[in-house]
Protein backbone atom coordinates (compact mmCIF):
# COMPACT_ATOMS: atom_id res chain seq x y z
CA UNK A 1 0.00 0.00 0.00
CA UNK A 2 1.11 3.17 -1.14
CA UNK A 3 2.87 5.38 1.92
CA UNK A 4 4.25 8.82 1.28
CA UNK A 5 7.83 9.31 0.91
CA UNK A 6 10.27 11.84 2.16
CA UNK A 7 12.16 14.01 -0.22
CA UNK A 8 15.89 14.79 -0.23
CA UNK A 9 15.79 15.91 -4.04
CA UNK A 10 13.30 18.66 -4.40
CA UNK A 11 14.42 19.31 -8.28
CA UNK A 12 11.43 19.57 -10.47
CA UNK A 13 11.72 16.23 -12.24
CA UNK A 14 11.74 14.40 -8.47
CA UNK A 15 8.76 16.75 -7.21
CA UNK A 16 7.06 15.47 -10.55
CA UNK A 17 8.01 11.97 -10.02
CA UNK A 18 6.85 12.00 -6.56
CA UNK A 19 3.25 13.42 -7.79
CA UNK A 20 2.97 11.10 -10.51
CA UNK A 21 3.52 7.79 -7.86
CA UNK A 22 0.61 9.71 -5.03
CA UNK A 23 -1.60 10.21 -7.96
CA UNK A 24 -1.47 6.50 -9.50
CA UNK A 25 -1.96 5.44 -6.09
CA UNK A 26 -5.01 7.48 -5.69
CA UNK A 27 -6.34 6.17 -8.93
CA UNK A 28 -5.96 2.84 -8.16
CA UNK A 29 -7.32 2.82 -4.44
CA UNK A 30 -10.52 5.16 -5.52
CA UNK A 31 -11.26 2.32 -8.42
CA UNK A 32 -11.37 -0.26 -6.06
CA UNK A 33 -13.79 1.02 -3.45
CA UNK A 34 -16.94 -0.59 -3.08
CA UNK A 35 -19.11 -0.08 -0.80
CA UNK A 36 -19.91 2.36 1.86
CA UNK A 37 -17.34 1.23 4.59
CA UNK A 38 -14.37 1.27 2.03
CA UNK A 39 -15.53 4.56 1.25
CA UNK A 40 -14.89 5.77 4.61
CA UNK A 41 -11.65 4.29 4.79
CA UNK A 42 -9.98 5.76 1.45
CA UNK A 43 -11.56 8.88 2.71
CA UNK A 44 -10.10 8.81 5.72
CA UNK A 45 -7.19 7.37 4.63
CA UNK A 46 -6.52 10.35 2.02
CA UNK A 47 -7.90 13.21 3.80
CA UNK A 48 -8.02 12.92 7.95
CA UNK A 49 -7.65 16.53 9.16
CA UNK A 50 -4.98 14.57 11.70
CA UNK A 51 -2.92 12.21 9.71
CA UNK A 52 -4.56 11.74 6.15
CA UNK A 53 -2.18 11.52 2.81
CA UNK A 54 -3.27 15.07 2.41
CA UNK A 55 -1.69 16.39 5.66
CA UNK A 56 0.74 14.28 5.08
CA UNK A 57 2.41 15.49 1.94
CA UNK A 58 1.85 18.91 3.57
CA UNK A 59 4.20 17.93 6.27
CA UNK A 60 6.42 15.85 4.35
CA UNK A 61 7.15 17.75 0.99
CA UNK A 62 5.86 21.33 2.05
CA UNK A 63 6.80 22.02 5.51
CA UNK A 64 9.99 20.41 4.91
CA UNK A 65 11.25 21.66 1.80
CA UNK A 66 14.39 23.84 1.62
CA UNK A 67 13.44 27.56 1.52
CA UNK A 68 14.24 27.65 -2.65
CA UNK A 69 11.72 24.89 -3.50
CA UNK A 70 8.81 25.88 -1.24
CA UNK A 71 7.73 27.69 -3.99
CA UNK A 72 7.22 24.52 -6.59
CA UNK A 73 6.72 21.96 -3.37
CA UNK A 74 3.79 24.05 -2.40
CA UNK A 75 2.30 24.27 -5.78
CA UNK A 76 2.47 20.33 -6.35
CA UNK A 77 1.08 19.79 -2.83
CA UNK A 78 -1.89 21.85 -3.14
CA UNK A 79 -2.67 20.56 -7.25
CA UNK A 80 -2.14 17.16 -5.38
CA UNK A 81 -4.50 17.97 -2.42
CA UNK A 82 -7.18 19.24 -5.29
CA UNK A 83 -6.64 16.10 -6.81
CA UNK A 84 -7.42 13.86 -4.03
CA UNK A 85 -10.59 16.01 -2.95
CA UNK A 86 -12.14 15.76 -6.38
CA UNK A 87 -11.55 11.68 -6.57
CA UNK A 88 -12.75 11.33 -3.13
CA UNK A 89 -15.34 12.64 -4.05
CA UNK A 90 -16.00 11.30 -7.56
CA UNK A 91 -15.82 7.84 -5.68
CA UNK A 92 -18.91 9.16 -3.60
CA UNK A 93 -20.65 9.82 -6.55
CA UNK A 94 -19.60 6.61 -8.34
CA UNK A 95 -20.91 4.69 -5.54
CA UNK A 96 -24.32 7.06 -5.00
CA UNK A 97 -24.91 6.51 -9.05
CA UNK A 98 -24.31 2.80 -8.76
CA UNK A 99 -27.40 1.89 -9.10
CA UNK A 100 -27.53 4.36 -11.81
CA UNK A 101 -25.45 3.01 -13.59
CA UNK A 102 -26.69 -0.27 -13.47
CA UNK A 103 -29.74 0.88 -14.73
CA UNK A 104 -28.39 2.42 -18.07
CA UNK A 105 -26.84 -0.94 -18.85
CA UNK A 106 -30.16 -2.05 -18.89
CA UNK A 107 -31.21 1.08 -20.40
CA UNK A 108 -29.14 0.26 -23.66
CA UNK A 109 -31.22 -2.23 -25.39
CA UNK A 110 -30.13 -4.14 -28.07
CA UNK A 111 -33.52 -3.43 -29.85
CA UNK A 112 -32.13 -6.32 -32.72
CA UNK A 113 -32.69 -8.89 -30.24
CA UNK A 114 -35.71 -10.86 -30.42
CA UNK A 115 -38.81 -9.94 -27.79
CA UNK A 116 -39.48 -11.93 -24.71
CA UNK A 117 -41.92 -14.35 -25.58
CA UNK A 118 -44.16 -14.31 -22.58
CA UNK A 119 -45.81 -17.79 -22.31
CA UNK A 120 -49.88 -17.49 -23.25
CA UNK A 121 -51.77 -20.43 -20.83
CA UNK A 122 -53.48 -23.28 -22.05
CA UNK A 123 -56.61 -24.82 -21.05
CA UNK A 124 -56.37 -27.50 -18.10
CA UNK A 125 -56.91 -30.99 -20.03
CA UNK A 126 -59.68 -31.79 -17.43
CA UNK A 127 -61.33 -28.25 -17.80
CA UNK A 128 -60.93 -28.80 -21.16
CA UNK A 129 -62.93 -31.83 -21.28
CA UNK A 130 -65.50 -30.58 -18.77
CA UNK A 131 -66.00 -27.90 -21.26
CA UNK A 132 -65.95 -29.44 -24.52
CA UNK A 133 -68.71 -32.30 -23.08
CA UNK A 134 -70.80 -29.05 -21.73
CA UNK A 135 -70.83 -27.50 -25.50
CA UNK A 136 -72.06 -31.45 -26.78
CA UNK A 137 -74.94 -30.91 -24.48
CA UNK A 138 -75.27 -27.51 -25.03
CA UNK A 139 -75.95 -28.07 -28.37
CA UNK A 140 -78.76 -31.01 -27.43
CA UNK A 141 -80.39 -27.50 -25.59
CA UNK A 142 -79.19 -28.64 -22.06
CA UNK A 143 -78.00 -25.45 -20.15
CA UNK A 144 -75.63 -25.32 -17.23
CA UNK A 145 -76.49 -25.45 -13.85
CA UNK A 146 -73.86 -25.47 -10.78
CA UNK A 147 -74.16 -25.87 -7.03
CA UNK A 148 -71.80 -25.68 -3.30
CA UNK A 149 -69.32 -28.17 -3.00
CA UNK A 150 -69.72 -27.54 0.65
CA UNK A 151 -73.09 -29.53 0.48
CA UNK A 152 -75.60 -30.47 3.36
CA UNK A 153 -76.37 -34.44 4.05
CA UNK A 154 -79.62 -33.67 3.04
CA UNK A 155 -78.91 -32.68 -0.83
CA UNK A 156 -76.04 -34.99 -0.92
CA UNK A 157 -77.66 -37.85 0.36
CA UNK A 158 -81.20 -38.12 1.98
CA UNK A 159 -82.91 -36.33 -1.25
CA UNK A 160 -81.29 -38.03 -3.41
CA UNK A 161 -82.88 -41.49 -1.64
CA UNK A 162 -80.06 -42.48 0.39
CA UNK A 163 -81.54 -43.29 3.99
CA UNK A 164 -79.58 -42.20 7.05
CA UNK A 165 -77.41 -45.65 7.68
CA UNK A 166 -78.91 -46.84 3.61
CA UNK A 167 -75.29 -48.97 3.01
CA UNK A 168 -75.54 -47.00 -0.53
CA UNK A 169 -73.73 -44.56 1.81
CA UNK A 170 -70.95 -46.59 1.76
CA UNK A 171 -70.35 -46.55 -1.81
CA UNK A 172 -69.40 -43.09 -1.56
CA UNK A 173 -66.69 -42.93 1.37
CA UNK A 174 -67.39 -38.74 2.75
CA UNK A 175 -65.72 -36.47 3.98
CA UNK A 176 -67.21 -35.06 6.72
CA UNK A 177 -67.14 -31.24 8.29
CA UNK A 178 -65.97 -31.41 11.99
CA UNK A 179 -68.10 -29.84 14.65
CA UNK A 180 -71.67 -30.67 12.89
CA UNK A 181 -72.72 -32.88 15.64
CA UNK A 182 -75.26 -30.66 17.00
CA UNK A 183 -77.38 -29.94 14.11
CA UNK A 184 -79.88 -32.55 12.53
CA UNK A 185 -78.60 -35.03 10.20
CA UNK A 186 -79.55 -33.58 7.53
CA UNK A 187 -78.54 -30.38 8.13
CA UNK A 188 -74.81 -31.50 8.65
CA UNK A 189 -72.09 -30.17 6.41
CA UNK A 190 -69.96 -32.79 3.71
CA UNK A 191 -68.04 -32.23 0.88
CA UNK A 192 -70.17 -33.66 -1.75
CA UNK A 193 -69.26 -36.30 -3.27
CA UNK A 194 -71.03 -36.04 -6.51
CA UNK A 195 -72.22 -33.44 -8.24
CA UNK A 196 -75.69 -35.15 -8.27
CA UNK A 197 -76.97 -32.94 -5.38
CA UNK A 198 -77.59 -30.22 -7.82
CA UNK A 199 -80.66 -31.82 -9.52
CA UNK A 200 -82.64 -31.19 -6.22
CA UNK A 201 -81.20 -27.69 -6.09
CA UNK A 202 -81.63 -26.87 -9.52
CA UNK A 203 -85.41 -28.49 -9.61
CA UNK A 204 -86.31 -26.63 -6.39
CA UNK A 205 -85.89 -23.58 -8.33
CA UNK A 206 -86.67 -24.19 -11.74
CA UNK A 207 -89.99 -25.76 -12.68
CA UNK A 208 -90.32 -28.45 -15.59
CA UNK A 209 -89.27 -29.37 -18.31
CA UNK A 210 -85.67 -29.48 -17.49
CA UNK A 211 -82.35 -30.13 -19.55
CA UNK A 212 -79.43 -29.40 -17.55
CA UNK A 213 -75.51 -30.23 -16.93
CA UNK A 214 -73.38 -29.58 -14.13
CA UNK A 215 -69.91 -29.74 -14.07
CA UNK A 216 -67.77 -29.73 -10.89
CA UNK A 217 -65.32 -30.46 -8.41
CA UNK A 218 -66.46 -33.57 -5.83
CA UNK A 219 -64.69 -34.75 -3.08
CA UNK A 220 -63.92 -38.44 -1.44
CA UNK A 221 -62.13 -39.64 1.36
CA UNK A 222 -59.96 -41.48 -1.03
CA UNK A 223 -55.92 -41.86 -0.87
CA UNK A 224 -54.70 -40.38 -3.87
CA UNK A 225 -53.13 -43.23 -6.29
CA UNK A 226 -52.65 -43.18 -10.01
CA UNK A 227 -56.27 -43.59 -10.46
CA UNK A 228 -57.66 -41.57 -7.54
CA UNK A 229 -57.67 -38.40 -6.12
CA UNK A 230 -59.48 -36.91 -2.83
CA UNK A 231 -61.03 -34.10 -5.25
CA UNK A 232 -62.06 -34.94 -8.67
CA UNK A 233 -64.68 -33.60 -11.65
CA UNK A 234 -67.45 -35.01 -12.51
CA UNK A 235 -70.43 -34.01 -15.19
CA UNK A 236 -73.82 -34.94 -14.14
CA UNK A 237 -76.95 -34.09 -16.32
CA UNK A 238 -80.93 -34.40 -15.72
CA UNK A 239 -83.51 -34.60 -18.26
CA UNK A 240 -87.04 -33.98 -16.85
CA UNK A 241 -90.08 -33.53 -19.03
CA UNK A 242 -93.09 -35.29 -19.97
CA UNK A 243 -92.92 -38.72 -21.15
CA UNK A 244 -89.32 -39.18 -20.99
CA UNK A 245 -88.22 -42.52 -21.52
CA UNK A 246 -85.59 -44.66 -21.24
CA UNK A 247 -85.13 -44.44 -25.52
CA UNK A 248 -84.48 -40.53 -24.46
CA UNK A 249 -81.72 -41.44 -21.86
CA UNK A 250 -80.30 -44.19 -24.56
CA UNK A 251 -80.30 -41.82 -27.57
CA UNK A 252 -79.16 -39.44 -26.12
CA UNK A 253 -75.77 -40.35 -24.59
CA UNK A 254 -74.97 -42.29 -27.48
CA UNK A 255 -75.53 -38.99 -29.34
CA UNK A 256 -73.55 -37.32 -26.50
CA UNK A 257 -70.50 -40.11 -26.72
CA UNK A 258 -69.92 -39.98 -30.71
CA UNK A 259 -70.12 -36.08 -30.75
CA UNK A 260 -67.41 -36.16 -28.10
CA UNK A 261 -65.33 -39.13 -28.99
CA UNK A 262 -65.62 -39.61 -32.81
CA UNK A 263 -68.65 -41.19 -34.39
CA UNK A 264 -67.18 -44.27 -34.86
CA UNK A 265 -67.94 -44.95 -31.06
CA UNK A 266 -70.91 -47.39 -30.27
CA UNK A 267 -72.40 -47.46 -26.87
CA UNK A 268 -73.46 -50.15 -24.17
CA UNK A 269 -75.96 -50.26 -21.55
CA UNK A 270 -75.36 -52.55 -18.00
CA UNK A 271 -77.75 -53.09 -15.73
CA UNK A 272 -76.24 -51.09 -12.53
CA UNK A 273 -77.72 -49.64 -8.90
CA UNK A 274 -77.85 -46.14 -8.11
CA UNK A 275 -80.55 -45.26 -4.93
CA UNK A 276 -82.07 -42.45 -7.34
CA UNK A 277 -82.31 -43.99 -10.42
CA UNK A 278 -84.47 -46.78 -11.20
CA UNK A 279 -83.81 -48.74 -13.49
CA UNK A 280 -80.32 -47.70 -13.12
CA UNK A 281 -77.33 -48.16 -15.71
CA UNK A 282 -73.49 -48.26 -16.55
CA UNK A 283 -72.75 -46.95 -19.80
CA UNK A 284 -69.62 -48.45 -21.77
CA UNK A 285 -68.65 -46.94 -24.94
CA UNK A 286 -66.47 -49.19 -27.57
CA UNK A 287 -62.64 -48.74 -26.47
CA UNK A 288 -61.47 -45.35 -28.56
CA UNK A 289 -57.95 -46.50 -28.28
CA UNK A 290 -58.00 -50.04 -30.15
CA UNK A 291 -61.16 -49.53 -31.89
CA UNK A 292 -62.88 -52.21 -29.85
CA UNK A 293 -60.48 -55.19 -30.96
CA UNK A 294 -58.76 -55.31 -27.24
CA UNK A 295 -55.52 -55.22 -28.89
CA UNK A 296 -52.94 -52.80 -30.34
CA UNK A 297 -51.12 -54.60 -32.85
CA UNK A 298 -49.71 -57.48 -31.02
CA UNK A 299 -49.78 -55.59 -27.76
CA UNK A 300 -53.17 -55.95 -25.67
CA UNK A 301 -54.59 -52.76 -25.07
CA UNK A 302 -54.97 -51.42 -21.40
CA UNK A 303 -57.06 -48.90 -21.14
CA UNK A 304 -60.01 -51.01 -21.83
CA UNK A 305 -58.28 -53.80 -20.06
CA UNK A 306 -58.47 -55.88 -23.31
CA UNK A 307 -62.23 -55.95 -23.51
CA UNK A 308 -62.99 -53.22 -26.28
CA UNK A 309 -65.08 -51.69 -23.39
CA UNK A 310 -64.73 -48.82 -21.17
CA UNK A 311 -67.07 -47.88 -18.64
CA UNK A 312 -67.90 -43.73 -18.83
CA UNK A 313 -70.88 -42.99 -16.68
CA UNK A 314 -73.54 -44.21 -14.66
CA UNK A 315 -77.00 -43.53 -15.44
CA UNK A 316 -80.60 -44.43 -14.94
CA UNK A 317 -84.67 -43.21 -14.95
CA UNK A 318 -85.52 -40.62 -12.41
CA UNK A 319 -86.05 -42.45 -9.08
CA UNK A 320 -89.88 -41.56 -8.14
CA UNK A 321 -88.69 -41.16 -4.72
CA UNK A 322 -86.29 -38.40 -5.78
CA UNK A 323 -89.24 -36.23 -7.67
CA UNK A 324 -90.90 -36.88 -3.91
CA UNK A 325 -88.70 -34.23 -2.45
CA UNK A 326 -89.34 -31.63 -5.26
CA UNK A 327 -92.98 -32.39 -5.94
CA UNK A 328 -94.31 -29.17 -4.76
CA UNK A 329 -92.47 -27.18 -7.53
CA UNK A 330 -94.10 -29.32 -10.45
CA UNK A 331 -92.27 -32.51 -10.23
CA UNK A 332 -95.66 -34.76 -9.80
CA UNK A 333 -93.70 -38.51 -10.12
CA UNK A 334 -97.09 -39.06 -11.87
CA UNK A 335 -96.71 -36.35 -14.19
CA UNK A 336 -93.33 -36.43 -15.01
CA UNK A 337 -90.33 -38.90 -15.95
CA UNK A 338 -86.72 -38.01 -16.70
CA UNK A 339 -83.14 -39.42 -16.82
CA UNK A 340 -79.92 -38.60 -15.28
CA UNK A 341 -76.33 -39.06 -15.72
CA UNK A 342 -73.20 -38.79 -14.13
CA UNK A 343 -69.22 -39.52 -15.73
CA UNK A 344 -65.76 -39.05 -13.96
CA UNK A 345 -64.67 -35.78 -16.36
CA UNK A 346 -60.31 -36.41 -15.04
CA UNK A 347 -61.31 -40.06 -16.25
CA UNK A 348 -62.51 -39.43 -19.48
CA UNK A 349 -59.59 -36.71 -19.61
CA UNK A 350 -56.53 -39.52 -18.66
CA UNK A 351 -58.37 -41.67 -21.70
CA UNK A 352 -58.29 -38.94 -24.52
CA UNK A 353 -54.91 -37.65 -23.36
CA UNK A 354 -53.37 -41.00 -22.87
CA UNK A 355 -52.28 -39.95 -19.30
CA UNK A 356 -51.44 -42.66 -17.29
CA UNK A 357 -51.50 -41.00 -13.71
CA UNK A 358 -54.45 -38.69 -12.24
CA UNK A 359 -52.15 -37.12 -10.07
CA UNK A 360 -50.44 -35.46 -12.68
CA UNK A 361 -53.07 -33.11 -13.36
CA UNK A 362 -52.88 -31.66 -9.93
CA UNK A 363 -49.92 -31.37 -9.14
CA UNK A 364 -49.47 -28.14 -11.73
CA UNK A 365 -45.98 -28.99 -12.95
CA UNK A 366 -46.08 -26.60 -16.56
CA UNK A 367 -43.94 -29.29 -17.89
CA UNK A 368 -46.81 -31.79 -18.30
CA UNK A 369 -49.70 -29.08 -18.64
CA UNK A 370 -47.12 -27.85 -21.82
CA UNK A 371 -47.20 -31.69 -23.09
CA UNK A 372 -51.28 -32.00 -22.84
CA UNK A 373 -52.06 -28.21 -23.30
N1 LIG B 1 -73.52 -39.72 -8.69
C1 LIG B 1 -73.01 -41.00 -9.15
C2 LIG B 1 -71.61 -41.22 -8.61
O1 LIG B 1 -70.95 -40.29 -8.28
C3 LIG B 1 -72.97 -41.03 -10.65
C4 LIG B 1 -74.33 -41.05 -11.24
C5 LIG B 1 -74.94 -42.24 -11.54
C6 LIG B 1 -75.01 -39.88 -11.49
C7 LIG B 1 -76.20 -42.30 -12.08
C8 LIG B 1 -76.29 -39.92 -12.03
C9 LIG B 1 -76.87 -41.13 -12.32
O2 LIG B 1 -76.99 -38.82 -12.29
O3 LIG B 1 -78.11 -41.18 -12.85
O4 LIG B 1 -71.21 -42.32 -8.48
Amino acid sequence: MYTVPKLTDYSLSALDAAARDLLSALDSEAAGVNGENEYKFFRDRWMARKDGIATQINELWLKAAPKEAKRDAGQRVNELKTKIEAAVDATLERLRNGTSAGRLDAECIDITLPGIRRPLGAEHPVIRTMNEMVSVFRNLGYSVSEGPEIETDYYNFESLNFPPNHPARDMQDTLFLAGQEKKALRDRLLLRTHTSPVQIRTMEKLKPPLRIVIPGKVYRNDPPDASHSPMFHQIEGLAVDTNITFGDLKGTLDHAMKAFFGSSVKTQFRPSFFPFTEPSAEMMVSCFICGGSGRRGSEPCRPCKTTGWIEILGCGMVDPNVFEFVRENGYDPAKVSGFAFGMGADRIAILKYGVDDIQLFFQGDVRFLQQVG
